[in-house]
């Protein structure tokens, strides 16, 4: 199996480079509007935007932002098929404008301006982000009524594009090799992730999954998120989008689960430092595998443990599985990362049954 993987570097405004129904699902973490971090950005696309922010005006340009970033959403309407998943990570603000503290709901507009163009809201889910618990009430004190809540998660909204799901003919195979473990489900579509930590420990230096100080920078997601948001919402083989591309996590994602992607990003610094991240997919991802099957190995023993009987066996694996809709659940490995004129060509081999006694890490192969 072979994937591809095309950056362009280009305004997410217009997609002009994507035909309708281009991509099978979109993963993506836009700039936040009213965090700090963005308004240089924001400013520059729109520069009302700016004299908004020092006239003070929070408000003015809360909205102003939005409808920038509505721009991006009419034009995925356009290129997801019609069914496709569109997952958008993002986090409220807080911020003192003209003296007054408030709270800008960034996720309510996002779900607002989403329904308006005709994608249908799904449930969607809360992640907790790492904090530093020190530092994170300073100031607030300890007298009523003044003191605020510190904002310790964010969110996935999740839409569908249109009213109706995607269809598959009965009993794809591409469907069920793309499946999950019974497991894994139980933990990915429970609505809040406390379990999202970052980085894969066991490879103990900067590759694949980036380094910190550009993490920083990009506000860059976990590896995590858009990893179980593909395999959750996608088929092996589909395409993904990232309209704000940043550092290309959604793209490493994707080439680790199997899909094809595009990523659009304005900022050439990030474009320029992805090769490193890239390079490092092949060993990334047999981490990843690995690491996986080594989860439901030691699920299965506990469960044993605990004198539950399973009554299927994966057909491509000598394991058990909980249900019979695991049973064709297939995993690849990248084994091969070439740069061509058009972008990345990912070669995935499949794990076969006699990969996998070697398909457990040895060491402390700690968190995903
Ligand atoms: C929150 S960051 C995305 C981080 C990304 N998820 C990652 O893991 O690296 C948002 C990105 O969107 C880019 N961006 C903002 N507006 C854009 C636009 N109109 N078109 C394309 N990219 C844009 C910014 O330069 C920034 O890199």
């Amino acid at each position: 199996m072979e994937t591809t993987h095309r950056i362009i570097a280009g305004d997410a405004r217009s997609l002009s480079e994507l035909e309708d129904d281009a991509v099978e699902m979109v993963v993506t973490s836009p700039p936040y509007p009213m965090i700090e971090m963005w308004d240089e950005l924001f400013s520059m696309l729109d520069p009302e935007i700016g004299e908004y922010l020092e006239d003070g005006d929070g408000r003015a340009a809360f909205d102003r932002m939005h409808e920038l970033l509505e721009s991006v959403w009419m034009e995925l309407r356009r290129v997801l098929v019609d069914g496709g998943i569109a997952c958008i990570n993002v986090g409220d603000a807080t911020r003192t404008v003209d003296g007054s503290f408030r709270v800008f709901q960034n996720h309510s507009r996002i779900v607002d301006a989403f329904e308006e163009l005709g994608f249908e809201p799904l449930p969607e889910l809360l992640w907790r982000k790492p904090v530093n618990s020190g530092a994170k009430f300073m100031g607030s004190g300890m007298l009523p009524p003044n003191a605020y809540v510190t904002l310790e998660h964010e969110y996935i909204l999740v839409f569908r594009n249109g009213k109706t799901t995607r269809s598959f003919e009965p009993r794809s195979p591409l469907r069920y090799r793309s499946a999950y473990f019974w497991e894994e489900r139980n933990r990915w579509f429970s609505d809040v992730w406390t379990d999202v930590t970052g980085t894969l420990q066991s490879l103990g230096r900067d590759d694949a999954d980036g380094d910190a100080e550009l993490r920083d920078r990009s506000a860059a997601y976990p590896f995590e998120i858009p990893y179980r948001l593909i395999n959750m919402y996608s088929v092996y083989g589909d395409t993904v989008l990232d309209p704000f591309w940043g550092t290309g996590t959604t793209s490493i994602a994707a080439m680790v689960a199997g899909r094809n992607s595009i990523g659009y990003e304005l900022n050439e610094e990030f474009l320029g430092r992805f090769d490193e991240r890239a390079e490092a997919v092949p060993e990334y991802s047999r981490a990843v595998v690995e690491k996986r099957l080594a989860d439901h190995e030691s699920f299965v023993e506990s469960r044993r443990d605990e004198g539950v009987e399973f009554d299927y066996e994966a057909e491509n694996y000598d394991v058990p599985v909980t249900t019979r809709q695991e049973k064709p659940i297939q995993f690849y490995v990248a084994i091969d990362i070439e740069e061509t004129a058009d972008g990345y060509v990912v070669s995935h081999r499949p794990i076969e049954q006699t990969d996998w006694p070697d398909a457990r890490l040895t060491g402390d192969a700690t968190q995903l």
